[in-house]
């Protein structure tokens, strides 16, 4: 805590006389409504909170930068991946998803995976998590889903019976549902966990070709994991492990750093592809698309104050840079809207002007006024556009690179659906160790739920993915798998 000495002032920089003693009328009589200071002190007091984030509320953040370490500029044009040394700062924020802000920081969970880069052309955010998939292709889902996340509006407690229903009655959700009840599931701290941008997005080079990428960032920390077990015991003895971890960490020099990766697909493979490469619940093969190296993020700084820095930090999967797009992932498209919808009732119209969210370069656009505007709001400047007065106008080159699209407007569901492949893949990969605690989480959680009919419907799709793992899982609840008589 800093230590400059300086008198008190109120927040419109008067002297504060007396900040002990309410005034009084006489010395034992009532407090007086004209003391402003008091009046100004509690009502600032019960506007302290912004409404925590409606998901991932429980987070720790910090600040450092990133370093190109290979040429990737074949591929991108973005300025601040444009040459091999190049440094940029950035935030980042990790987080739990379903809790809320004061919950336990252990528990099985995805964790976010939230960056920001303050490049000179603007922010880039990258709003990924530690798994390189989701529950869900598509955002229509996505309300309904958190819905089973969160707390039952009836007992305000977890429920088991709508996580699972909702699960085993999605089954592109099994792919993210095995490798959460997987030894990834509960990371031993934010430090020894992968990111991922988990979504398809597009680069474009400087002589508009594209491409199709996915970002991995691989800990330099290595991967660390704890059980349930261990997990559960700290959510009672420390449930701001992860939190007061990183913190530390920082505090003491050892920067956590992660390698930055991206696997590229050209353009016209998505048409031809195994699976739909947009498809967020998939991975793309590592044989068929290998990681490229493209450089190195380390977090060095820890911040100076919470709220200002990790509670109002804005991140969106549509803050972009020239040189980095979208693609055409049912989910990302929205997400497009969620963020920045979310981030105008959460903290304000005008948050892009908080520190911690404003571009480090110049910012010149029309848009004025709105609550908590606390900048120059553009002056005498000219405040509308076309102009004849040299207003800021628009960049050509800036342009999103075109995509063709073709086909009607419907709602279907991604083609060559497969939702076993990979969830029994993921399975099968695993050593006689991991699937045997693999399968435990998988009847521990399933054993919470009430339904006999949600258990059997799950224990089919695992099944599916794997004959052997859906029998254990089975087994382990003492339940048949559905049409097959004989197991038990
Ligand atoms: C936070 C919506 C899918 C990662 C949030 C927030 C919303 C939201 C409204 C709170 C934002 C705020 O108040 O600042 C959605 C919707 C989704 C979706 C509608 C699906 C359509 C995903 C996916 C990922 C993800 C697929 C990861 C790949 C995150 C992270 C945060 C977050 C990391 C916390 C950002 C921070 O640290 O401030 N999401 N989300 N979300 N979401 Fe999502």
């Amino acid at each position: 805590m800093s230590t400059n000495k300086t008198g008190l002032t109120t927040s419109w920089g008067a002297p504060v006389g007396d900040n002990q003693n309410s005034q009084t009328a006489g010395a034992r009589g009532p407090v007086l409504l004209q003391d402003v200071h008091l009046l100004e002190k509690l009502a600032h007091f019960n506007r302290e909170r912004v409404p925590e984030r409606v998901v991932h509320a429980k987070g720790a953040g910090a600040h450092g930068y990133f370093e190109v370490t290979q040429d990737v500029s074949k591929y991108t044009k973005a300025a601040f991946l444009s040459e091999v040394g190049k440094k940029t700062d950035m935030f980042a924020r990790f987080s739990t998803v379903a809790g809320e802000n004061g919950s336990a920081d252990t528990v099985r969970d995805p964790r976010g995976f939230a960056l920001k880069f303050y490049t000179e052309e603007g922010n880039y955010d990258l709003v990924g998590n530690n798994t390189p998939i989701f529950f869900i292709q598509d955002a229509i889902k996505f309300p309904d889903f958190i819905h089973t996340q969160k707390r039952d509006p009836k007992t305000h407690l977890k429920n088991p019976n709508a996580v699972w229903d909702f699960w085993s009655l999605s089954p592109e959700s099994l792919h993210q549902v095995t490798y959460l009840m997987g030894d990834r599931g509960i990371p031993a701290t934010l430090r020894h966990m992968h990111g991922f941008g988990s979504h398809t997005f597009k680069w474009t080079n400087a002589e508009g070709v594209s491409h199709w990428v996915k970002y991995h960032f691989l800990t330099e920390q290595g991967i660390k994991n704890i059980t349930q077990e261990v997990a559960d015991k700290i959510a009672g003895e420390n449930p701001d492990f992860h939190t007061e971890d990183l913190f530390n960490a920082i505090e003491e020099g050892d920067f956590p750093a992660w390698k930055m990766y991206v696997q590229i697909m050209p353009l016209e493979d998505a048409n031809t592809y195994r699976f739909d490469p947009f498809d967020v619940t998939k991975t793309w093969s590592h044989k068929d698309y290998p990681l490229i190296e493209v450089g190195r993020m380390v977090l060095d700084r820890n911040p100076e104050n919470y709220f200002a820095e990790v509670e109002q930090a804005t991140f969106s999967p549509g803050t972009l840079v020239p040189g980095i797009d979208v693609s055409p992932d049912k989910m990302l498209q929205g997400r497009l809207f969620a963020y920045h919808d979310a981030h105008r009732y959460r903290v304000g119209a005008n948050h892009q002007m908080l520190p911690i969210n404003a571009a480090k370069n110049q910012v010149n656009n029309y848009q004025r006024d709105g609550q908590m505007n606390f900048g120059k709001n553009g002056g005498g400047s000219v405040y509308y556009e076309p102009n004849s007065f040299d207003g800021p106008t628009e960049t050509a080159a800036a342009k999103p690179a075109p995509l063709e699209v073709t086909g009607v407007t419907d709602s279907v569901p991604y083609f060559k659906e497969d939702f076993y492949t990979q969830p029994g893949d993921l399975y099968r990969l695993q050593s006689a160790e991991e699937q045997e605690r693999l399968v435990n989480t998988f009847v521990g959680g399933l054993s919470a739920v009430t339904y006999d009919h949600i258990k059997l419907r799950m224990i089919e799709h695992l099944y599916k993915a794997d004959a052997e793992f859906g029998s254990r899982v089975a087994a382990g609840l003492n339940l048949p798998v559905p049409g097959l008589a004989e197991t038990k």
